[in-house]
């Protein structure tokens, strides 16, 4: 039997029951792969959940506000997929009617569609044979064909797509496609893969020659930049904060945070660097919240960061009552601080 007919076979008797699979609306699967290139399926279900709830419709989608859209989304990272997500949806309704493009090219048209979620929309969607290539296709290509092409260099990327390609099962390409990306993630799994009870133990060359954990291979990773953020918490005697929102470039564009002072190294920061900071407040005392710095590991940014209460009568004009703060979208390190800090 061939790679492609055993990999159905298996789908078919091992798939999970997902709400998104019984659908084939666009509108749908868009939202879904968007959230999955973010995390797995487990912790991705909850969150297509509140989406498809919140917004049933692309048209709904497109006339929320994008403040909500990246408070639903919160948790998840890398914030421009959800300021994608809500600027196609608008130009979807406003250009195209609220109908989807129905091909792979008019898909890759659209903000924040690349060919992965081109290639996942048309094939599961409209049934146009475009193989889906991700990090779990990578992994089970990689070890059943023993290919050590890295998966990260442009003859990789090439290499991996023209056989996915050549194997896509041309009659049923999404169950393909679907069928590809399951196996790599609940079977061929990064760590502990089942090759003991595997449809391809009879085939696959990383098994045979004892690869299988080298596989796939990835080329020396990307220098890593470490920076020092110290947030701080005015906490007034009326119950008030301040929370800004960050407006420049970046991940967190668009999402709240407490007054950020960055340092060029963990140096502690001092009493006068915070008066310096808000001119017009009196602060009363700034006390360190966590003395260790908490490390949080962004793709290319290693965060060190400390929470710093400062004490003052009053916040004036920026004040912002703190029952207030749970209604804006901040990215996951302050909603922890504000869950464990209970105010
Ligand atoms: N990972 C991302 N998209 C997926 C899908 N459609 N099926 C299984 N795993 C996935």
């Amino acid at each position: 039997m061939s790679f492609t007919s055993k990999l159905i076979d298996w789908y078919q008797s091992n798939k999970r029951e997902l709400p998104w699979r019984a659908r084939k609306d666009p509108y749908a699967i868009w939202l879904s792969e968007i959230i999955l290139q973010q995390t797995r399926i487990e912790q991705g279900l909850k969150y297509y959940e509140a989406f498809i709830e919140t917004y049933p419709t692309v048209f709904d989608l497109a006339k929320a506000e994008e403040e909500d859209v990246l408070k639903l989304w919160q948790g998840l990272g890398y914030y421009s997929r959800a300021r994608n997500l809500h600027h196609t949806a608008i130009s979807i309704v406003e250009t195209h009617k609220g109908i989807f493009p129905e091909n792979h090219s008019g898909l890759m048209k659209l903000k924040g569609i690349g060919d992965y979620t081109a290639s996942a929309i048309s094939s599961i969607c409209y049934n146009e044979p475009q193989a889906v290539v991700d990090g779990n296709v990578y992994r089970v290509l990689s070890r059943v064909f023993g290919i050590f092409t890295p998966i990260n260099s442009s003859q990789g990327a090439k290499e991996f797509k023209t056989l996915a390609q050549k194997l896509i099962d041309t009659k049923q390409p999404g169950e393909f496609n679907q069928a590809l990306m399951e196996f790599g993630a609940t079977h061929c799994k990064p760590q502990n893969p089942g090759c003991e009870h595997c449809v391809f133990s009879s085939t696959c060359v990383a098994l045979k020659k004892e690869f299988v954990m080298q596989l796939p291979v990835k080329t020396g990773k990307t220098k890593v930049r470490k920076r020092y953020f110290n947030y701080l918490v005015l906490v007034s005697d009326d119950e008030k904060t301040i929370l800004e929102k960050r407006t420049e470039k970046g991940i967190w564009k668009n999402l709240y945070q407490f007054p950020l002072i960055e340092k060029e190294n963990s140096s502690k920061i001092t009493f006068e660097e915070v008066e310096k900071c808000f001119p017009e407040i009196e602060i009363d005392s700034v006390t360190v919240h966590n003395e260790i710095p908490l490390t949080h590991k962004l793709s290319h940014q290693h965060l060190q960061i400390q929470f710093w209460v400062a004490s003052t009568a009053a916040l004036g004009e920026k004040g912002l009552p703190i029952s207030k703060i749970n209604e804006l979208p901040v990215p996951i390190v302050i909603h922890n601080f504000i869950v464990d800090f209970s105010f």
